[in-house]
C-alpha cells in the first residue's frame, strides 16, 4: 500500500517502526532547514518523550527515538529467542557493521574503533592503557570530567606521574587564549595534554585542532573527552588530529544505554595496552578491536548503535549540528535578555556547542532547579557551587523552538 504524505506524517509516531520513520522523514514537509519548525515537529514525535516534559538535558542522557528503540528491542527479542552460538555468531559481522558506519561518521577507518561501554571506559582504556613513568608530566583542565581528571589522579598517584591542571576562563576569552595556556604549559616532560572537546561544565568548545597540533609537535599524546561533540557535532577526527577521542551513544547520539566508543589513531594502537583481557582476545585482533574485549558483551545493544548512527544519518549530521546550535543560540540569546540571569556560556559557534550554562542572581539554586521540574515540567541539569555554578540547558534535535521560548519564560519567573 502506498501511503500519501499526509499520512505518513500522521501514521510514523503511532507506528514506530523503523521503516516508517525512516519513510515520514524522507517525505517530511521541507528541508531539515535549521528554521523549518514544521520538520522539527515532524523529529520531535519520533520520540517517546512525554508532552508535559521539556527535556533540555541532552549532555547527560538522551531519549532514543522509537525506531532506534524497536531496533534494540528486535535485537534482544531475537537474543533472548535463541541464545544458541550458532544465533549469535551474526552479531559479529553485525558489530563490524556498526563500527564501519560510526567510523564513517566520524570520518576515520574502522579498525581505529573500540566499541566500549561509554566516555568513562573509553577514557580509562587511554588512562590505564598508555607507557609512562614516574615525573611524566599529563596536562589537563580543571573542568575535565572525573572520568578524565580524578582518573588521571589515580594512575599519577600509583606510578609517580606529575598532573598539571589549567583553570578554565569563564566564558574563554577567545580560542587563542585557550591554545595558549596549553602552548605556555607544555614542558619537556608532558606526556598527555587531555582536554574535554566541549565541556560539560559551561560549554566551551576548545580548539582541538590547533591543541592537537601543539601535542603532536612535542610528541604528545592528545586525548580528547567527546561526550558532548558525537551525535552533537558533524566531526572529521582525521582532520582534528586528536590520538584518541571517546564517546557515549547514550548521550547526543540517541542511541542505547552503556554504549560508547574510542578511537585511537592508527599510527599509536600500538602503544596503547588494553585493560581488560577475556576470552576471545589475541595479538591478531586488527586495529582498535584489542581494546574492546571484555568477556560477555551485551550483543543487542552494542549493534544497536548501528540504527542511532542510521537516524542521525537520515537528518544528516550537518543539519543536526546546524538545528542543535539554533535551538542553544536561542536559548543563550534570550538568557542573556533575562533580569537576574547571568550567561556563563560563549555566544561564537567557534567557542560553544549544545550546551547553554547560566546563573541566577540567587544565593541557592536548589530551589529555582526544583520548581522548574516540579511547576514548568524543566528536566535540566544544575551545578550547585564553584566556578561552573549554574543551571544547564542542553537541547537536541527533539526540541522546539516554542519549548526554548517556555523554558526562558520559566527562568525568568524563578530568577525574579
Ligand atoms: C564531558 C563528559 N565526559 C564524560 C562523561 C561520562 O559519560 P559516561 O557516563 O557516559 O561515561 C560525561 C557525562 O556527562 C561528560 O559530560
Amino acid at each position: 500500500m502506498k501511503h500519501s504524505r499526509r499520512d505518513l506524517f500522521r501514521l510514523a509516531p503511532a507506528a514506530g517502526t523503523w521503516a516508517l520513520m525512516a519513510q515520514a522523514l524522507k517525505a517530511a514537509p521541507g528541508d531539515p532547514r535549521p528554521d523549518n519548525e514544521d520538520y522539527w515537529r515532524l523529529v520531535k514525535r519520533q520520540f517517546p518523550l512525554k508532552e508535559d516534559l521539556v527535556y533540555l538535558n541532552a549532555a547527560n542522557v538522551c531519549p532514543a527515538s522509537r525506531g532506534v528503540m524497536d531496533r534494540h528491542l528486535e535485537f534482544l527479542r531475537d537474543f533472548h529467542a535463541n541464545p544458541s552460538f550458532q544465533n549469535r555468531d551474526k552479531y559479529e559481522p553485525l558489530a563490524e557493521r556498526v563500527r564501519g558506519k560510526i567510523a564513517a561518521q566520524l570520518r576515520v577507518t574502522a579498525d581505529e574503533i573500540a566499541l566500549t561501554r561509554n566516555t568513562s571506559e573509553a577514557t580509562n582504556t587511554v588512562v590505564q592503557g598508555i607507557d609512562l613513568k614516574a615525573g611524566d608530566e599529563i596536562l589537563l583542565t580543571d573542568h575535565n570530567h572525573p572520568s578524565n581528571n580524578d582518573s588521571w589522579k589515580v594512575r599519577a598517584k600509583r606510578d609517580g606521574l606529575v598532573i598539571n591542571s589549567l583553570p578554565v576562563p569563564v566564558p574563554a576569552p577567545s580560542g587563542e587564549a585557550l591554545y595558549d595556556a596549553f602552548a605556555k604549559a607544555v614542558t619537556p616532560r608532558t606526556r598527555v595534554i587531555t582536554i574535554t572537546h566541549l565541556t560539560n561544565t559551561t560549554g566551551i568548545l576548545y580548539p582541538a585542532r590547533q591543541i592537537a597540533e601543539l601535542a603532536r609537535r612535542h610528541g604528545i599524546w592528545m586525548h580528547l573527552d567527546g561526550a558532548q561533540t558525537w551525535g552533537a557535532l558533524d566531526l572529521n577526527l582525521r582532520e582534528t588530529g586528536c590520538d584518541s577521542y571517546a564517546g557515549s551513544a547514550h548521550k547526543w547520539p540517541m542511541g542505547p544505554l552503556e554504549a560508547g566508543l574510542l578511537y585511537v589513531r592508527a599510527e599509536r594502537i600500538p602503544r596503547i595496552w588494553p585493560a581488560i583481557v577475556s576470552a576471545g582476545w589475541s595479538e591478531k585482533l586488527a586495529g582498535a578491536r584489542k581494546l574492546e574485549v571484555f568477556g560477555q558483551r551485551d550483543n543487542p545493544r552494542m549493534v544497536a548503535v548501528e540504527a542511532a548512527v542510521d537516524f542521525l544519518n537520515l537528518v544528516g549530521m550537518a543539519n543536526v549540528e546546524a538545528r542543535m546550535r539554533a535551538l542553544a543560540t536561542r536559548a543563550k540569546q534570550k538568557l542573556s535578555e533575562t533580569g537576574g540571569v547571568r550567561l556563563k556560556t560563549n555566544m561564537e559557534p567557534h567557542l560553544s556547542g549544545g550546551v547553554v550554562k547560566f546563573d541566577l542572581a540567587k544565593p541557592e539554586l536548589k530551589p529555582a532547579y526544583d520548581a522548574l521540574y516540579s511547576q514548568h515540567g524543566l528536566g535540566i541539569a544544575m551545578t550547585a557551587s564553584g566556578d561552573a555554578r549554574g543551571l544547564r540547558f542542553s537541547p537536541h534535535i527533539y526540541n522546539t523552538m516554542d519549548e526554548i521560548d517556555r523554558a526562558v519564560a520559566a527562568v525568568k519567573e524563578v530568577a525574579s
